[in-house]
Protein backbone atom coordinates (compact mmCIF):
# COMPACT_ATOMS: atom_id res chain seq x y z
CA UNK A 1 0.00 0.00 0.00
CA UNK A 2 1.02 3.33 -0.88
CA UNK A 3 2.87 5.29 1.83
CA UNK A 4 2.03 8.91 -0.04
CA UNK A 5 -0.98 10.75 2.10
CA UNK A 6 -3.55 11.83 -0.87
CA UNK A 7 -4.92 15.40 0.48
CA UNK A 8 -8.22 16.19 -0.80
CA UNK A 9 -9.61 20.17 -1.19
CA UNK A 10 -13.11 20.61 -1.98
CA UNK A 11 -13.25 24.68 -2.88
CA UNK A 12 -16.78 24.95 -2.17
CA UNK A 13 -18.59 27.17 -4.81
CA UNK A 14 -15.44 27.27 -7.04
CA UNK A 15 -16.44 26.57 -10.48
CA UNK A 16 -15.28 27.41 -14.09
CA UNK A 17 -16.55 29.69 -16.66
CA UNK A 18 -14.98 31.38 -19.08
CA UNK A 19 -16.98 34.66 -18.56
CA UNK A 20 -15.23 37.31 -17.56
CA UNK A 21 -17.82 39.36 -16.55
CA UNK A 22 -18.99 38.83 -12.82
CA UNK A 23 -16.35 35.89 -12.62
CA UNK A 24 -15.12 36.22 -9.31
CA UNK A 25 -12.58 33.19 -10.32
CA UNK A 26 -11.41 34.16 -12.74
CA UNK A 27 -10.72 37.59 -11.76
CA UNK A 28 -9.71 36.68 -8.71
CA UNK A 29 -5.62 36.91 -8.03
CA UNK A 30 -4.89 33.15 -7.79
CA UNK A 31 -0.91 32.35 -8.33
CA UNK A 32 -1.26 28.76 -6.84
CA UNK A 33 -4.40 27.77 -8.69
CA UNK A 34 -3.21 28.95 -11.58
CA UNK A 35 -0.09 27.00 -11.50
CA UNK A 36 -1.31 23.82 -10.37
CA UNK A 37 -3.80 24.25 -13.26
CA UNK A 38 -0.78 25.13 -15.93
CA UNK A 39 1.40 22.43 -14.77
CA UNK A 40 0.05 19.27 -13.25
CA UNK A 41 -2.88 16.65 -14.76
CA UNK A 42 -5.99 18.22 -14.90
CA UNK A 43 -9.54 18.23 -16.29
CA UNK A 44 -13.31 19.66 -15.62
CA UNK A 45 -15.76 17.39 -14.32
CA UNK A 46 -19.54 18.04 -13.53
CA UNK A 47 -21.16 18.87 -10.42
CA UNK A 48 -24.61 19.87 -11.47
CA UNK A 49 -27.65 17.79 -12.70
CA UNK A 50 -27.67 13.88 -14.02
CA UNK A 51 -24.49 13.55 -13.19
CA UNK A 52 -24.95 14.11 -9.09
CA UNK A 53 -29.07 12.43 -8.92
CA UNK A 54 -30.89 15.52 -9.64
CA UNK A 55 -33.91 15.63 -11.69
CA UNK A 56 -32.45 16.93 -14.88
CA UNK A 57 -29.58 19.18 -16.01
CA UNK A 58 -31.10 22.20 -15.95
CA UNK A 59 -30.61 21.54 -11.87
CA UNK A 60 -27.99 23.59 -10.09
CA UNK A 61 -25.37 21.55 -8.01
CA UNK A 62 -24.99 22.02 -4.43
CA UNK A 63 -23.08 20.87 -1.68
CA UNK A 64 -25.48 18.05 -0.50
CA UNK A 65 -25.51 16.06 -3.10
CA UNK A 66 -21.53 17.08 -4.39
CA UNK A 67 -20.34 16.11 -1.21
CA UNK A 68 -22.54 12.62 -1.55
CA UNK A 69 -21.08 12.04 -5.23
CA UNK A 70 -17.80 12.93 -4.21
CA UNK A 71 -17.72 10.55 -0.53
CA UNK A 72 -19.80 7.58 -2.43
CA UNK A 73 -18.57 7.39 -5.98
CA UNK A 74 -21.97 6.68 -7.28
CA UNK A 75 -24.67 8.21 -8.56
CA UNK A 76 -28.05 8.32 -6.28
CA UNK A 77 -31.19 9.67 -6.76
CA UNK A 78 -31.69 12.32 -4.45
CA UNK A 79 -34.00 14.23 -2.24
CA UNK A 80 -35.73 16.46 -4.92
CA UNK A 81 -36.35 13.33 -6.94
CA UNK A 82 -37.12 10.58 -4.78
CA UNK A 83 -39.99 13.24 -3.52
CA UNK A 84 -40.70 14.18 -7.37
CA UNK A 85 -41.48 10.30 -8.00
CA UNK A 86 -43.08 9.77 -4.89
CA UNK A 87 -45.73 12.42 -4.97
CA UNK A 88 -46.51 11.82 -8.79
CA UNK A 89 -46.94 7.91 -8.40
CA UNK A 90 -49.36 9.08 -5.12
CA UNK A 91 -46.85 6.62 -2.92
CA UNK A 92 -46.30 9.61 -0.30
CA UNK A 93 -50.18 9.96 0.41
CA UNK A 94 -50.11 6.68 1.11
CA UNK A 95 -48.15 6.54 3.68
CA UNK A 96 -49.15 5.69 7.48
CA UNK A 97 -47.50 9.13 8.33
CA UNK A 98 -49.64 10.83 5.71
CA UNK A 99 -52.21 8.90 6.94
CA UNK A 100 -51.15 9.84 10.87
CA UNK A 101 -50.74 13.29 10.12
CA UNK A 102 -54.32 13.91 8.66
CA UNK A 103 -56.49 12.19 11.26
CA UNK A 104 -54.14 13.87 14.23
CA UNK A 105 -55.12 17.51 12.81
CA UNK A 106 -58.81 16.31 12.22
CA UNK A 107 -59.95 19.09 14.62
CA UNK A 108 -56.92 21.18 14.35
CA UNK A 109 -54.53 22.37 11.81
CA UNK A 110 -52.42 21.32 9.20
CA UNK A 111 -49.31 23.74 9.30
CA UNK A 112 -46.61 23.58 6.27
CA UNK A 113 -43.23 24.96 7.29
CA UNK A 114 -40.24 25.49 4.82
CA UNK A 115 -38.21 26.85 2.07
CA UNK A 116 -40.64 29.08 -0.40
CA UNK A 117 -39.14 28.69 -3.85
CA UNK A 118 -38.61 26.64 -6.74
CA UNK A 119 -34.56 26.53 -6.12
CA UNK A 120 -34.88 22.71 -5.56
CA UNK A 121 -31.69 22.62 -3.34
CA UNK A 122 -33.71 22.79 -0.21
CA UNK A 123 -37.52 22.23 -1.15
CA UNK A 124 -40.04 23.05 -4.05
CA UNK A 125 -43.02 25.21 -4.24
CA UNK A 126 -44.44 22.38 -6.42
CA UNK A 127 -43.71 19.95 -3.63
CA UNK A 128 -45.63 22.48 -0.92
CA UNK A 129 -49.08 22.37 -3.56
CA UNK A 130 -48.70 18.96 -3.89
CA UNK A 131 -49.21 18.37 -0.11
CA UNK A 132 -51.77 21.19 0.37
CA UNK A 133 -54.22 20.11 -2.02
CA UNK A 134 -53.97 16.43 -1.01
CA UNK A 135 -54.34 17.86 2.49
CA UNK A 136 -57.51 19.61 1.31
CA UNK A 137 -58.77 15.76 -0.36
CA UNK A 138 -58.09 13.95 2.59
CA UNK A 139 -60.03 16.10 4.49
CA UNK A 140 -58.31 18.57 6.13
CA UNK A 141 -59.99 22.00 7.19
CA UNK A 142 -57.59 24.34 8.28
CA UNK A 143 -53.84 24.50 6.96
CA UNK A 144 -51.39 27.22 7.47
CA UNK A 145 -47.98 28.29 5.90
CA UNK A 146 -45.00 29.38 7.72
CA UNK A 147 -42.59 30.28 4.76
CA UNK A 148 -39.10 31.27 4.43
CA UNK A 149 -38.06 33.48 1.91
CA UNK A 150 -35.29 32.11 -0.13
CA UNK A 151 -33.52 34.67 -2.27
CA UNK A 152 -30.46 32.27 -1.92
CA UNK A 153 -30.90 29.54 -4.36
CA UNK A 154 -33.04 31.48 -6.65
CA UNK A 155 -32.70 35.29 -7.86
CA UNK A 156 -32.08 37.64 -4.53
CA UNK A 157 -35.25 39.55 -4.38
CA UNK A 158 -37.40 36.90 -5.97
CA UNK A 159 -39.95 36.14 -2.61
CA UNK A 160 -43.14 37.86 -4.28
CA UNK A 161 -42.94 35.87 -7.41
CA UNK A 162 -43.38 32.86 -4.59
CA UNK A 163 -45.62 34.63 -2.55
CA UNK A 164 -47.55 35.51 -5.12
CA UNK A 165 -47.81 31.92 -7.26
CA UNK A 166 -48.63 30.29 -3.57
CA UNK A 167 -51.18 33.14 -2.48
CA UNK A 168 -53.06 32.31 -6.23
CA UNK A 169 -52.71 28.49 -5.42
CA UNK A 170 -54.81 29.12 -2.10
CA UNK A 171 -57.36 31.36 -3.13
CA UNK A 172 -58.63 28.43 -5.62
CA UNK A 173 -58.27 25.87 -3.16
CA UNK A 174 -60.00 28.16 -0.79
CA UNK A 175 -63.59 27.12 0.09
CA UNK A 176 -66.01 26.88 3.09
CA UNK A 177 -64.72 23.27 3.94
CA UNK A 178 -60.83 24.33 3.66
CA UNK A 179 -58.94 27.63 4.48
CA UNK A 180 -55.26 27.94 4.04
CA UNK A 181 -52.88 30.60 4.05
CA UNK A 182 -49.42 32.01 5.26
CA UNK A 183 -49.43 32.27 8.80
CA UNK A 184 -45.51 33.40 9.51
CA UNK A 185 -42.63 33.44 7.84
CA UNK A 186 -38.35 35.54 6.96
CA UNK A 187 -35.93 35.45 5.64
CA UNK A 188 -33.70 31.79 5.49
CA UNK A 189 -30.99 33.27 6.51
CA UNK A 190 -32.33 35.24 9.32
CA UNK A 191 -34.74 32.32 10.92
CA UNK A 192 -35.15 29.09 11.29
CA UNK A 193 -32.62 27.23 8.28
CA UNK A 194 -29.65 27.32 10.68
CA UNK A 195 -27.42 24.68 10.35
CA UNK A 196 -24.36 22.65 11.94
CA UNK A 197 -25.33 24.69 15.67
CA UNK A 198 -23.59 27.70 13.96
CA UNK A 199 -26.23 29.52 15.24
CA UNK A 200 -29.29 28.23 17.53
CA UNK A 201 -30.72 31.79 17.73
CA UNK A 202 -31.60 31.67 14.31
CA UNK A 203 -33.78 28.55 15.07
CA UNK A 204 -35.06 30.16 18.38
CA UNK A 205 -36.52 33.64 16.24
CA UNK A 206 -38.04 30.86 13.94
CA UNK A 207 -39.87 29.05 17.00
CA UNK A 208 -40.85 32.34 18.26
CA UNK A 209 -42.63 32.95 15.04
CA UNK A 210 -44.05 30.17 13.68
CA UNK A 211 -44.95 28.51 16.62
CA UNK A 212 -45.71 31.46 19.01
CA UNK A 213 -47.13 33.35 16.92
CA UNK A 214 -44.69 36.78 18.47
CA UNK A 215 -43.12 39.00 16.46
CA UNK A 216 -43.58 42.15 14.25
CA UNK A 217 -47.15 41.48 12.61
CA UNK A 218 -48.77 41.82 9.19
CA UNK A 219 -52.15 41.62 7.51
CA UNK A 220 -49.89 39.63 4.63
CA UNK A 221 -46.60 38.27 3.46
CA UNK A 222 -46.50 40.96 0.99
CA UNK A 223 -47.27 43.42 2.90
CA UNK A 224 -44.01 42.20 5.35
CA UNK A 225 -41.85 41.87 2.79
CA UNK A 226 -42.64 45.22 1.03
CA UNK A 227 -42.31 47.06 4.69
CA UNK A 228 -38.74 45.26 4.94
CA UNK A 229 -37.65 46.30 1.91
CA UNK A 230 -38.60 49.70 2.40
CA UNK A 231 -37.21 49.71 5.87
CA UNK A 232 -34.21 47.24 5.62
CA UNK A 233 -33.36 47.27 1.82
CA UNK A 234 -32.01 44.08 2.87
CA UNK A 235 -32.42 41.13 0.22
CA UNK A 236 -34.50 37.62 0.71
CA UNK A 237 -32.62 35.73 2.34
CA UNK A 238 -31.79 38.10 5.28
CA UNK A 239 -35.57 39.52 5.72
CA UNK A 240 -36.66 39.78 9.39
CA UNK A 241 -39.54 37.49 10.99
CA UNK A 242 -43.31 38.22 10.52
CA UNK A 243 -46.36 37.27 12.04
CA UNK A 244 -49.49 37.39 10.02
CA UNK A 245 -52.05 38.76 12.23
CA UNK A 246 -55.82 39.49 12.30
CA UNK A 247 -57.39 41.93 14.56
CA UNK A 248 -53.81 42.09 16.15
CA UNK A 249 -54.16 37.93 16.88
CA UNK A 250 -51.73 35.46 14.99
CA UNK A 251 -53.72 33.49 11.95
CA UNK A 252 -52.00 30.02 12.89
CA UNK A 253 -49.46 29.55 16.11
CA UNK A 254 -48.91 26.00 16.55
CA UNK A 255 -51.28 24.48 18.88
CA UNK A 256 -51.61 21.09 20.93
CA UNK A 257 -53.54 18.84 18.33
CA UNK A 258 -52.04 20.04 15.34
CA UNK A 259 -49.58 18.18 12.21
CA UNK A 260 -46.36 19.84 11.30
CA UNK A 261 -44.57 19.07 7.72
CA UNK A 262 -41.50 20.61 7.16
CA UNK A 263 -41.19 20.23 3.74
CA UNK A 264 -37.78 20.89 2.90
CA UNK A 265 -36.15 17.90 1.36
CA UNK A 266 -32.46 18.48 2.65
CA UNK A 267 -31.41 17.68 5.65
CA UNK A 268 -28.66 20.08 7.07
CA UNK A 269 -30.74 22.91 7.11
CA UNK A 270 -33.51 21.13 8.67
CA UNK A 271 -32.01 19.19 11.54
CA UNK A 272 -32.11 21.61 14.65
CA UNK A 273 -35.91 23.00 13.64
CA UNK A 274 -36.44 19.17 13.43
CA UNK A 275 -34.93 18.47 16.76
CA UNK A 276 -37.48 21.23 18.47
CA UNK A 277 -40.23 20.20 17.78
CA UNK A 278 -39.46 16.38 17.67
CA UNK A 279 -36.55 16.10 19.87
CA UNK A 280 -36.12 14.32 23.14
CA UNK A 281 -36.76 15.87 26.48
CA UNK A 282 -33.23 16.68 27.12
CA UNK A 283 -33.39 19.26 24.59
CA UNK A 284 -31.79 22.60 25.55
CA UNK A 285 -30.47 24.40 22.99
CA UNK A 286 -33.51 27.41 23.60
CA UNK A 287 -36.62 27.96 25.90
CA UNK A 288 -39.26 26.83 23.68
CA UNK A 289 -41.55 28.55 25.96
CA UNK A 290 -45.06 26.05 25.22
CA UNK A 291 -43.90 22.69 23.49
CA UNK A 292 -46.75 22.16 21.47
CA UNK A 293 -48.28 18.49 21.21
CA UNK A 294 -47.99 17.93 17.37
CA UNK A 295 -47.49 15.23 15.09
CA UNK A 296 -44.10 16.22 13.38
CA UNK A 297 -43.17 14.52 10.10
CA UNK A 298 -39.94 15.90 7.57
CA UNK A 299 -40.30 15.78 3.79
CA UNK A 300 -37.29 13.34 4.37
CA UNK A 301 -35.75 11.51 7.40
CA UNK A 302 -32.81 13.70 7.47
CA UNK A 303 -30.34 11.75 9.41
CA UNK A 304 -31.60 8.10 9.62
CA UNK A 305 -28.67 6.96 12.12
CA UNK A 306 -30.01 9.27 14.69
CA UNK A 307 -33.53 9.33 13.47
CA UNK A 308 -34.13 13.05 12.86
CA UNK A 309 -36.98 13.52 12.84
CA UNK A 310 -38.86 10.53 13.70
CA UNK A 311 -42.03 10.73 11.27
CA UNK A 312 -41.02 11.31 7.80
CA UNK A 313 -42.57 11.01 4.01
CA UNK A 314 -39.95 9.87 1.75
CA UNK A 315 -37.21 7.43 2.08
CA UNK A 316 -33.86 9.36 2.01
CA UNK A 317 -31.35 7.74 -0.61
CA UNK A 318 -29.56 4.93 0.94
CA UNK A 319 -26.18 5.79 0.12
CA UNK A 320 -24.07 2.32 0.85
CA UNK A 321 -20.12 1.55 -0.45
CA UNK A 322 -18.99 5.20 0.35
CA UNK A 323 -15.14 5.68 0.37
CA UNK A 324 -14.85 6.55 4.23
CA UNK A 325 -16.18 3.05 5.00
CA UNK A 326 -14.07 1.16 2.25
CA UNK A 327 -11.08 2.94 3.30
CA UNK A 328 -11.75 2.17 7.02
CA UNK A 329 -11.81 -1.48 6.11
CA UNK A 330 -8.42 -1.11 4.68
CA UNK A 331 -6.92 0.44 7.61
CA UNK A 332 -6.22 3.92 6.17
CA UNK A 333 -6.38 6.54 8.50
CA UNK A 334 -8.62 9.42 7.50
CA UNK A 335 -8.68 13.19 9.03
CA UNK A 336 -11.58 15.52 7.76
CA UNK A 337 -11.42 19.40 8.34
CA UNK A 338 -13.71 22.68 7.83
CA UNK A 339 -15.01 25.10 9.64
CA UNK A 340 -19.13 25.26 10.95
CA UNK A 341 -20.56 25.94 8.13
CA UNK A 342 -19.35 23.72 5.70
CA UNK A 343 -17.92 20.93 9.19
CA UNK A 344 -21.10 18.85 8.00
CA UNK A 345 -20.68 18.71 4.17
CA UNK A 346 -17.00 17.27 5.30
CA UNK A 347 -18.11 14.87 7.42
CA UNK A 348 -22.29 13.71 6.85
CA UNK A 349 -22.55 14.96 3.60
CA UNK A 350 -19.59 13.11 2.46
CA UNK A 351 -20.64 9.70 4.29
CA UNK A 352 -23.88 9.81 2.59
CA UNK A 353 -25.68 11.87 5.33
CA UNK A 354 -24.58 10.04 7.76
CA UNK A 355 -23.14 12.52 11.02
CA UNK A 356 -21.21 9.18 13.28
CA UNK A 357 -17.80 7.71 12.13
CA UNK A 358 -17.44 4.38 10.52
CA UNK A 359 -14.18 3.61 12.95
CA UNK A 360 -13.11 6.10 15.78
CA UNK A 361 -9.80 4.84 15.95
CA UNK A 362 -8.95 5.55 12.64
CA UNK A 363 -10.97 8.34 11.43
CA UNK A 364 -10.85 11.91 13.19
CA UNK A 365 -13.09 14.85 12.69
CA UNK A 366 -11.91 18.95 13.33
CA UNK A 367 -14.37 21.56 13.46
CA UNK A 368 -13.35 25.45 13.55
CA UNK A 369 -16.35 27.41 14.71
CA UNK A 370 -17.64 30.04 12.28
CA UNK A 371 -17.70 33.33 12.57
CA UNK A 372 -21.39 34.44 13.11
CA UNK A 373 -21.44 37.38 10.83
CA UNK A 374 -22.47 37.76 7.11
CA UNK A 375 -19.47 36.77 5.13
CA UNK A 376 -19.67 39.61 2.63
CA UNK A 377 -17.76 41.42 5.95
CA UNK A 378 -15.30 38.47 6.57
CA UNK A 379 -14.55 37.19 2.40
CA UNK A 380 -11.39 35.53 4.09
CA UNK A 381 -13.67 33.51 7.16
CA UNK A 382 -11.50 30.57 8.77
CA UNK A 383 -9.55 29.57 6.01
CA UNK A 384 -6.33 30.00 7.46
CA UNK A 385 -7.46 28.48 10.68
CA UNK A 386 -8.66 25.87 8.95
CA UNK A 387 -5.02 25.45 7.11
CA UNK A 388 -3.39 25.85 10.60
CA UNK A 389 -4.86 22.73 12.32
CA UNK A 390 -4.78 21.16 8.85
CA UNK A 391 -0.92 21.59 7.76
CA UNK A 392 -0.37 20.41 11.63
CA UNK A 393 -2.23 17.15 10.89
CA UNK A 394 -0.90 16.51 7.53
CA UNK A 395 2.52 17.06 8.85
CA UNK A 396 1.81 14.48 11.63
CA UNK A 397 2.20 11.58 9.53
CA UNK A 398 -0.33 9.98 11.42
CA UNK A 399 -3.26 10.13 8.34
CA UNK A 400 -3.44 8.61 4.89
CA UNK A 401 -6.33 10.50 3.69
CA UNK A 402 -7.49 14.17 4.98
CA UNK A 403 -9.67 15.76 3.03
CA UNK A 404 -11.25 19.38 3.63
CA UNK A 405 -14.04 22.30 2.45
CA UNK A 406 -13.11 25.91 2.11
CA UNK A 407 -16.36 27.79 2.42
CA UNK A 408 -15.14 30.77 1.05
CA UNK A 409 -16.41 30.48 -2.77
CA UNK A 410 -19.66 29.52 -1.53
CA UNK A 411 -20.86 30.95 1.39
CA UNK A 412 -19.53 34.68 0.28
CA UNK A 413 -20.99 33.82 -3.01
CA UNK A 414 -24.12 33.58 -1.72
CA UNK A 415 -24.17 36.67 -0.46
CA UNK A 416 -24.29 38.24 -3.56
CA UNK A 417 -20.97 40.41 -3.28
CA UNK A 418 -18.78 40.57 -6.08
CA UNK A 419 -15.84 42.13 -4.88
CA UNK A 420 -15.59 40.32 -1.46
CA UNK A 421 -16.08 36.71 -3.11
CA UNK A 422 -13.12 37.84 -4.99
CA UNK A 423 -11.39 38.42 -1.79
CA UNK A 424 -12.92 34.84 -0.62
CA UNK A 425 -11.38 33.01 -3.87
CA UNK A 426 -7.92 34.51 -3.06
CA UNK A 427 -8.17 33.62 0.99
CA UNK A 428 -8.52 29.67 -0.46
CA UNK A 429 -5.49 29.85 -3.00
CA UNK A 430 -2.99 31.87 -0.42
CA UNK A 431 -4.14 28.70 2.07
CA UNK A 432 -3.62 26.13 -1.13
CA UNK A 433 0.04 27.61 -1.16
CA UNK A 434 0.17 26.59 2.68
CA UNK A 435 -1.11 23.01 2.00
CA UNK A 436 0.91 22.50 -1.12
CA UNK A 437 4.25 23.50 0.93
CA UNK A 438 3.16 20.77 3.42
CA UNK A 439 2.69 17.66 0.84
CA UNK A 440 5.68 18.60 -0.31
CA UNK A 441 7.36 18.01 2.92
CA UNK A 442 5.92 14.85 3.42
CA UNK A 443 6.23 13.82 -0.19
CA UNK A 444 2.29 13.67 -0.71
CA UNK A 445 -0.44 13.93 -3.27
CA UNK A 446 -3.11 16.50 -3.47
CA UNK A 447 -6.10 17.10 -4.95
CA UNK A 448 -7.39 20.16 -6.00
CA UNK A 449 -11.83 20.54 -6.53
CA UNK A 450 -15.18 21.40 -5.87
CA UNK A 451 -18.66 20.55 -5.35
CA UNK A 452 -20.19 22.82 -7.16
CA UNK A 453 -19.69 26.42 -8.83
CA UNK A 454 -20.84 29.67 -7.44
CA UNK A 455 -18.44 32.24 -7.27
CA UNK A 456 -17.86 31.57 -10.50
CA UNK A 457 -20.88 33.79 -11.97
CA UNK A 458 -21.72 36.88 -9.34
CA UNK A 459 -24.16 38.80 -12.10
CA UNK A 460 -27.44 36.91 -13.19
CA UNK A 461 -28.25 36.94 -16.95
CA UNK A 462 -29.10 40.35 -17.84
CA UNK A 463 -32.66 39.86 -19.14
CA UNK A 464 -32.66 42.66 -21.95
CA UNK A 465 -29.03 43.65 -23.35
CA UNK A 466 -27.13 47.19 -21.44
CA UNK A 467 -30.00 46.09 -18.21
CA UNK A 468 -28.44 47.03 -15.25
CA UNK A 469 -26.40 44.04 -13.55
CA UNK A 470 -28.07 42.19 -10.48
CA UNK A 471 -26.52 40.08 -7.96
CA UNK A 472 -26.51 36.53 -8.14
CA UNK A 473 -26.32 34.66 -5.02
CA UNK A 474 -27.09 31.16 -6.25
CA UNK A 475 -24.94 28.32 -7.71
CA UNK A 476 -24.15 27.51 -11.03
CA UNK A 477 -24.30 24.78 -13.81
CA UNK A 478 -20.92 24.75 -14.23
CA UNK A 479 -18.27 22.23 -14.29
CA UNK A 480 -15.73 22.16 -11.31
CA UNK A 481 -11.73 21.77 -11.37
CA UNK A 482 -9.96 18.76 -10.49
CA UNK A 483 -6.23 18.83 -10.66
CA UNK A 484 -3.64 16.23 -9.35
CA UNK A 485 -0.38 17.72 -7.75
CA UNK A 486 2.65 16.10 -7.36
CA UNK A 487 1.71 12.43 -8.88
CA UNK A 488 2.83 12.14 -12.71
CA UNK A 489 -0.98 10.79 -13.86
CA UNK A 490 -2.42 10.14 -16.88
CA UNK A 491 -6.28 11.25 -17.06
CA UNK A 492 -8.64 8.81 -18.71
CA UNK A 493 -11.09 10.05 -21.57
CA UNK A 494 -14.68 10.74 -20.71
CA UNK A 495 -17.02 12.25 -19.14
CA UNK A 496 -16.62 12.34 -15.39
CA UNK A 497 -18.57 14.18 -12.61
CA UNK A 498 -17.90 14.20 -8.79
CA UNK A 499 -18.91 10.59 -8.36
CA UNK A 500 -15.68 9.96 -10.43
CA UNK A 501 -13.40 10.94 -7.39
CA UNK A 502 -13.91 8.27 -5.33
CA UNK A 503 -12.48 5.57 -7.43
CA UNK A 504 -9.32 8.29 -8.35
CA UNK A 505 -8.71 8.68 -4.82
CA UNK A 506 -8.36 4.69 -3.88
CA UNK A 507 -6.20 4.56 -7.13
CA UNK A 508 -4.02 7.23 -6.03
CA UNK A 509 -4.11 5.26 -2.57
CA UNK A 510 -2.99 2.24 -4.60
CA UNK A 511 -6.13 0.41 -3.74
CA UNK A 512 -8.50 -1.02 -6.33
CA UNK A 513 -12.01 0.92 -6.55
CA UNK A 514 -14.79 -0.46 -5.09
CA UNK A 515 -16.82 -2.14 -7.97
CA UNK A 516 -19.51 -0.44 -6.74
CA UNK A 517 -18.00 2.85 -7.87
CA UNK A 518 -18.14 4.91 -11.45
CA UNK A 519 -14.32 4.58 -12.65
CA UNK A 520 -11.37 6.68 -11.94
CA UNK A 521 -10.57 10.00 -13.70
CA UNK A 522 -6.64 8.73 -14.45
CA UNK A 523 -5.96 5.75 -16.06
C1 LIG B 1 -27.43 26.92 1.52
O1 LIG B 1 -28.03 26.11 2.23
O2 LIG B 1 -26.63 27.74 1.99
C2 LIG B 1 -27.73 26.95 0.04
O3 LIG B 1 -29.08 26.67 -0.18
C3 LIG B 1 -26.96 25.90 -0.68
O4 LIG B 1 -25.60 26.01 -0.42
P1 LIG B 1 -24.65 24.74 -0.29
O5 LIG B 1 -25.27 23.64 -1.10
O6 LIG B 1 -23.37 25.22 -0.90
O7 LIG B 1 -24.51 24.43 1.14
CO1 LIG C 1 -23.90 27.13 -1.52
Amino acid sequence: MSKRPVVLVVMDGVGISNNELGNAVKNAYTPTLDELWKTCPHTEIKAHGLAVGLPSDGDMGNSEVGHNALGCGQIYSQGAKLVNESISSGDMFTTETWKELISNCENGTMHFLGLLSDGNVHSHINHLKSLLSQAKKDGVKEARLHILLDGRDVPETSALIYVDEIEAYMAALNDDQFHACIASGGGRMNITMDRYEANWAMVEKGWHTHVLGEGRMFASAKEAIETYRNETGVVDQDLPPFVIAKDDQPVGTIEDGDSVILFNFRGDRAQEISLAFDGDESFDKFDRVRIPKVMYAGMLQYDADLNIPHHFLTYPPKIKFTLSEYLVNKGIRQYAISETQKFGHVTYFWNGNRSEKFDNELEDFVEIKSDVVPFDQRPWMKSAEITDVLVEAILSGKYDFLRTNYPNGDMVGHTGDYEATIIGVEAVDLNLKRIKKAVDAVNGILIVTADHGNADEMYEKPKKEGAALKAKTSHTLNKVPFIIYNRDVTMDEGDFGLANVASTVAKLLELEPDSHWLPSIIK
